[in-house]
């Protein structure tokens, strides 16, 4: 409850005297805006998932070129892979390199808002209990991969995952060896798929959200299943803030995913803030549970009964890394950060790497001992660290273009 009212507190009183600061265009922007004014093509398509949610699929098209597809982590959308410049981010690295370039966006955020089924505004129980990760693993990550493969008419694609899009990424490896069959590489940025030793504020946060019955209770009672982050008017205010007093903004990275502000543009920090996207709680609700058990499982509804409805067990199924095979799943590249309070290196070492077959990596998985969770994305020197090392990677791969 503090951070709310911390929340609350930053906005009345700095609303007021931050409205005429001028600000970056790259605020205001979406995806596609934000990539086309730096000179590169972007088109928003549109995926729809075999339950029938709607999803925003962003591509930087390079046509008859090999596809790679970037996915967002936790509270973010593609624009996570957007909010630099070219020579910078490593969007323009693949496109320059020569591929066709996609950004995909987990459903509930803001490109993904929309299903058959549901409508976010009217009937958000049902349509935000459907956000989280084990749906966007089984429906999300294989109706993108399927509809890019079937567009390109290549058999194979290269995927790239921050946070939570690389928990995604291992989920659907592990649970569906058709999906598996179909990527030829995995760079991994930032692994949060174990998180028992995490420090990261965001998840402390979710604990007394969640762990606090009353104001899951509150919750309901206001009929929210999502945290807007993405609301147009926070959203500004953060921005301003962050512009106005640095050092507030960094602490509230430091909330999300600890913050060493020493490798990024800090003057971007407003643009970094203003494509924050939503969080359904549901999803962060499954992070909570994680963080108590350690364990990389499905969703724990609660009670036996409504496990065993769900799942045909009363306990939630696991999803087992030692179901990727080396041969039948993509060679991955891993890179963690010792400052990354989220993906702790811990949890890297002593709980993801020794599950997964060494036969698998491409190269030793690599520690950059002074990164955190963000300048995975944005650091300034990341190009040299690791962008330049995927794009190198890719460029020796047989992505199988078929007649
Ligand atoms: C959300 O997406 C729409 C286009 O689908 C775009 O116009 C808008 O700027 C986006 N908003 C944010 C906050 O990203
Ligand atoms: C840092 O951000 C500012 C503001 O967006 C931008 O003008 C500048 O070019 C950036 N610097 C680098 C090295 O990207
Ligand atoms: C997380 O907290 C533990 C215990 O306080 C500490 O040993 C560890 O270094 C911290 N991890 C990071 C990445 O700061």
């Amino acid at each position: 409850m503090k951070y709310l009212l911390c929340f609350l507190f930053f906005f009345l009183f700095f609303y007021p005297s931050v409205r005429c600061l001028k600000e970056d265009p790259d605020i205001k922007r979406d995806v596609t805006q934000m990539i086309t004014s730096k000179g590169y093509p972007c088109e928003l398509l549109t995926v729809t998932t075999e339950d029938d949610f709607y999803l925003g699929l962003h591509n930087m098209p390079n046509p008859g070129k090999p596809p790679v597809i970037l996915w967002h982590g936790i509270a973010q959308n593609a624009a996570s892979w957007t909010c630099n410049f070219p020579g910078e981010d490593l969007i323009y690295f693949l496109y320059d390199a020569g591929f066709d370039v996609y950004l995909g966006n987990s459903r509930g955020n803001n490109y993904s808002m929309s299903s058959k089924l549901y409508n976010p505004k009217k009937d958000p129980k049902d349509f935000f209990n459907n956000c989280y990760i084990d749906y966007m693993t089984k429906y999300d990550l294989p109706a993108t991969v399927d509809y890019i493969l079937e567009k390109t008419g290549f058999e194979k694609i290269a995927y790239v995952g921050h946070s939570q899009g690389t928990i995604i990424n291992f989920a659907a490896l592990a649970s569906n060896p058709d999906y598996a069959s179909k990527i030829n590489f995995f760079a991994a940025l930032a692994p949060a798929v174990f998180l028992k030793h995490t420090n990261s504020s965001l998840i402390r946060l979710v604990e007394e959200f969640v762990d606090n019955n009353n104001i899951f209770d509150l919750f309901d009672l206001f009929h929210t299943y999502n945290l807007d982050i993405n609301n147009p008017v926070l959203k500004i205010v953060m921005s301003y803030l962050c512009k106005l007093l640095p050092t507030a903004c960094d602490s509230i990275f430091w909330m999300v995913a600890g913050y060493d502000p020493k490798h990024l543009n800090i003057t971007r920090n407003p643009v970094y803030v203003a494509h924050l996207d939503s969080l359904p709680l549901r999803d962060m609700k499954m992070l909570d549970q994680w963080t108590h058990t350690g364990r990389f499982q499905m969703f724990d509804f609660g009670n036996d009964q409504d496990n065993y409805i769900h799942y045909g067990q009363n306990t939630p199924p696991l999803y087992q890394l030692s179901n990727i095979i080396p041969g039948k799943a993509p060679k991955m590249m891993i890179f963690y950060g010792g400052n990354d309070l989220l993906a702790d290196p811990y949890d890297v070492e002593h709980y993801l790497l020794p599950r997964l077959n060494p036969d698998l990596f491409w190269e030793k998985p690599i520690f950059i001992s002074d990164y955190s969770h963000a300048d995975f994305l944005w650091a300034q020197n990341a190009k040299d660290l690791i962008y330049k090392k995927i794009v190198n990677a890719l460029l020796q791969l047989d992505f199988g273009k078929r007649e």
